[in-house]
């Protein structure tokens, strides 16, 4: 397949672009590079021994994505991983995460269906979930709307478009994909997660502890109701993540469909921690804050579904991810910058 990756220098997205080029297919990204390097695009390349077109620009204009089938069409599939994904920083700008993720969401389905694409692969979230008394989560768990921040409601408001969208064009088939905490690199080193400024999220914090640029990881909280006080999240591995997509275009059905991608396996902040420091024979200093806002105790999926339907499942570990999330910081120590 001929596939147009909308986000795909990001990090969900170049790993992606490799794991399809890997299994035949052809990628296209197309990228406005505010929150992602050129540098990945053509690191893609080199580890997959091939050149990756990377058009630079908003896919939240039609005339942009255009463009990207007039000169690199026809395409049999897009993977829509276009978005803002701070969850911090979308309650502070609701109206830029809403205009955004759903805005880019249009103007793909818009070009995409008229010039007769098969397959359209959206990146959705595990926060779409609501109860936790559902966990562990299966992809009829329920959902709401009343999220707490702006980016997790953004993906659920994709959800309804794209069921909706597919609804009205029977022929195509349009699958959500929903992530649950993704973490680790590529085994070559040469792609991985690149947070700009101090990083949000544990894994890649923990990553900037270990090689020296941050001082100790703060814990965000140790009282929560879980084996070790401290919050359970399913880390699945990018490359494990990568493959699922490919498994949902290559199986894909005409219609709409959802499916969870994650282990099962919940794995604590000490937990995580404590791989880290295997990983890199480093000891990591931490200490105890109070807990985020937000945050829940524990969240992972039941994979069942992908497994039977996608005949995928994650192999990786949480030790893996460590190994392959160091071997990349340690490689690169401003990230892409570092180039
Ligand atoms: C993981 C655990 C924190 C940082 C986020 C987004 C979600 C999805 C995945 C896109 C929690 C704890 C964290 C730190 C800590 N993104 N923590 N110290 O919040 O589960 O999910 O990324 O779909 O939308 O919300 O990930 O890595 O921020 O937190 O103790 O410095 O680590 O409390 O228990 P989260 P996270």
């Amino acid at each position: 397949m001929r596939v147009l990756l909308a986000g795909g220098a990001g990090y969900i997205g170049a790993h992606t672009a490799v794991a399809l080029i890997e299994a035949g297919h052809e990628a296209v990204v197309l990228d406005d590079l505010s929150n992602s390097s050129a540098v990945a695009v053509e690191r893609v390349g080199r580890i997959t021994g091939t050149t990756v077109p990377l058009v630079i620009g908003d896919a939240a204009e039609d005339a942009v994505v255009a463009a990207a089938f007039d000169d690199h069409g026809p395409f049999d599939a897009i993977v829509h991983l276009a978005a803002f994904k701070a969850v911090g920083e979308s309650t502070q700008k609701p109206l830029e995460y809403y205009a955004n993720n759903l805005g880019t969401t249009y103007a793909l389905l818009r070009v995409g269906i008229a010039r007769g694409i098969r397959s359209f692969l959206f990146s959705s979230t595990g926060t779409v979930y609501s109860d936790p008394a559902d966990l562990p989560f299966t992809e009829t768990s329920t959902t709401s709307i009343d999220l707490s921040n702006a980016y997790s409601k953004s993906k659920r408001m994709n959800e309804v478009v794209l069921e909706d969208v597919a609804r009205v064009n029977p022929a195509l088939s349009v699958t959500s994909l929903r992530y649950f905490n993704p973490v680790g690199a590529h085994p070559s080193g040469l792609i991985g997660e690149d947070p700009t400024g101090i990083p949000n999220n544990l894994m890649p914090y923990v990553a900037r502890v270990a090689v020296g640029s941050l001082e100790r990881v703060g814990i965000f909280g140790d009282d929560y109701d879980t084996p070790d006080g401290t919050g359970q999240r399913d880390y699945i591995h990018v490359v494990d993540l990568a493959a699922g997509h490919v498994a949902a275009l290559e199986n894909a059905q005409p219609g709409y469909d959802v499916f969870n991608l994650g282990t099962g396996s919940p794995v604590s902040v000490l937990e995580l921690i404590a791989a880290f420091e295997r990983a890199s024979g480093r000891e990591l200093p931490r200490e105890v804050l109070p807990r985020r806002a937000g945050d829940v105790a524990a969240t992972y999926c039941d994979p069942a579904k992908a497994q039977a339907e996608l005949h995928w499942q994650a192999t990786r570990t949480i030790d893996d991810a460590c190994r392959d999330s160091w071997n990349w910081q340690s490689q690169n120590p401003a990230g892409y910058a570092s180039a």
